[in-house]
């Protein structure tokens, strides 16, 4: 992103000590989202990814994805479809599982929320250990549709996710912003 566009982003990006346990240092985007200046800069920026990437779905993974991701698709005028943690989707779902630090998570997508032919942009806040997008990617493929690009407001380099999602994402671009 341009940065202008990162500058104004990252003021609106707090840093929260020991949160959710001891040692860790939470990015809480609440700010950004209650500042219309930059949460529409934000979405202009994952729109115009969307139109780059030639993508006709947008993906948002629960919950804070949902938030960032269901303005983007009314922007660039084309459908919202949320990925969300097991059990809570009413139709026929795909689900996968993935590793967390201690045990697994799994995510799970609407059967027939996508189709053969359909490019998708995924959408999230924070790309971290990138277990979660790495499981967004694969469920996607799974469904039928196509990878566009997997797009995120912010990306822990330290974590070191966009190596471990390179393979999985079999040549998509991967942006933070
Ligand atoms: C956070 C964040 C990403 C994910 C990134 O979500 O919003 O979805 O973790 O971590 P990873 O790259 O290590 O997988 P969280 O599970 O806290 O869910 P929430 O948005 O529902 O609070």
């Amino acid at each position: 992103a341009p940065a202008a566009l990162q500058e104004l982003l990252l003021s609106r990006i707090t840093d929260v000590p020991d949160y959710p346990k001891p040692g860790v240092m939470f990015k809480d985007i609440t700010p950004l989202l209650s500042d219309p200046a930059a949460f529409g800069a934000l979405t202009d920026a994952f729109a115009e990814l969307c139109e780059r990437h030639r993508a006709d779905k947008v993906v948002g993974l629960e919950a804070r994805g949902f938030i960032l991701a269901a303005p983007v698709a009314v922007r660039a005028g084309i459908g919202f479809v949320p990925v969300r943690k097991a059990g809570k989707l009413p139709g026929a779902t795909l689900g996968q599982a993935y590793e967390l630090e201690y045990g697994t998570a799994e995510i799970e997508i609407h059967a027939d929320a996508l189709a053969p032919g359909d490019r998708v942009l995924v959408i999230d806040d924070v790309l971290a250990t990138g277990g979660t997008a790495d499981a967004s990617v694969q469920l996607i493929r799974r469904a039928g549709a196509e990878v566009a690009g997997l797009a995120v407001l912010l990306e822990l380099g330290f974590l070191a996710g966009r190596q471990r999602l390179q393979p999985g994402l079999q040549g998509a671009p991967l942006e933070a912003l």
